[in-house]
């Protein structure tokens, strides 16, 4: 795969990237391949993760292999909190100006047909999927916007027309929204709620987040993608009898971490702005036309799902976005 990277050039202010729920999975291949994208130039890498242990081998190894790449490691115990998020985001935004990229693959899996609510009213699901993830991209607007304005002045990217536009990127799934229960967005009420209800409508406000943000924001990149059934500690909490089985039916559906990571590395540095629902190759996976997208297993899951139709409206996006700030002053009170 041609991976376009332009962050070796001369003369360019440092890359500040951030990666959320990064101790495992596909935010750690991500922020891997990311470090050794940045080469010789250099940069700062910030990631998050509930756990210490893992964190703190993870800056071990970076120190040893890439030394002149500073690394901070913010813990925090639970991104399904939205305090927890914003003290995430606040965090970065005390000790940087700009921020080229943010990776969020903060997520848990679990079967469970009954919302889990967090101390703060909100389904533990939902809120890792969705709330902490936009709390983090719209708090850290501003630094994008920053380095937005730093790539525009700058006399050699103009020449070189290396514009790399700063950018969001968001692993989850598009392709697999399915109509989202309008009058009851945050699932509060159980006899709305269901495993499959959550994934679709998570997926949903996700495509329809970043739709948002890309019509308020259409220089910076905002990228929701699929990356495909890939083997990951994703099923932890899932049945002991899913565990033993999934690293058997991973060796034939499975896409290999190693090589999704390089898709979300050319997704980080394309010269794209905009909106992108795509796949890990970077291939549209924008459902709202009600086309069902991906291979024989992933239309089965869909449909399995109930993915796919009508789920797109006109106006939803701003719905949405509305939903967003109104959960978030109401957990959080006026910041
Ligand atoms: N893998 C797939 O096949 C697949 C397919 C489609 C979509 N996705 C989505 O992609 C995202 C990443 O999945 P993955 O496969 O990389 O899973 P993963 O290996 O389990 O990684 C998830 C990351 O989120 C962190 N996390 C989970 N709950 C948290 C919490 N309450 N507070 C703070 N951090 C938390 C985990 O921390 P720990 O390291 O401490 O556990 C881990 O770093 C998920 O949203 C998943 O739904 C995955």
């Amino acid at each position: 795969m041609d991976i376009r990277s332009t962050y070796g050039e001369k003369g360019r202010k440092k890359q500040v990237a951030l990666f959320v729920g990064a101790t495992s999975g596909l935010g750690l291949e991500a922020m891997k391949k990311w470090i050794f994208l940045l080469g010789e130039e250099g940069g700062k890498i910030y990631f998050v993760g509930r756990n210490k242990e893992v964190g703190e081998e993870i800056i071990e190894d970076f120190r040893r292999h890439h030394a002149h790449v500073p690394v901070t490691f913010i813990h925090s115990p639970d991104l399904s909190l939205l305090s927890e998020s914003a003290r995430v985001a606040d965090i970065v935004a005390s000790k940087e100006s700009h921020l080229n990229l943010i990776v969020l693959s903060q997520g848990e899996l679990d079967l469970s047909d009954a919302p889990t609510l967090t101390p703060e009213g909100l389904d533990r699901k939902l809120s890792l999927n969705v709330y902490s993830r936009y709390l983090i991209a719209r708090r850290l607007i501003p630094l994008l916007l920053k380095s937005y304005e730093y790539e525009q002045s700058t006399e050699v990217n103009r020449r070189a027309m290396a514009f790399s536009p700063p950018r969001v990127i968001s692993i989850f799934s598009p392709g697999f929204e399915g109509p989202i229960n309008e009058d009851d967005l945050s699932l509060s009420k159980p006899e709305n709620y269901s495993m499959k209800q959550c994934i679709i409508q998570s997926a949903a406000m996700n495509s329809l987040m970043m739709e948002q943000l890309s019509n308020m924001y259409p220089g910076l990149g905002w990228i929701h993608v699929y990356p495909g059934i890939v083997r990951t500690n994703i099923t932890r909490n899932m049945p002991e009898w899913i565990k033993t089985t999934a690293p058997v039916v991973g060796l034939f559906v499975a896409e290999k971490a190693a090589e999704v990571k390089e898709g979300i590395a050319y997704l980080a540095t394309r010269k794209r702005a905009g909106l992108q629902l795509v796949d890990w190759h970077g291939m549209s996976w924008d459902s709202r036309d009600g086309e069902s997208h991906g291979n024989l297993w992933d239309v089965g899951l869909g449909k399995y799902l109930g993915t796919g139709g009508k789920w797109w409206r006109e106006g939803l996006a701003e719905k949405i976005w509305q939903h967003q700030e109104e959960v978030e002053k109401r957990v959080l009170g006026e910041q």
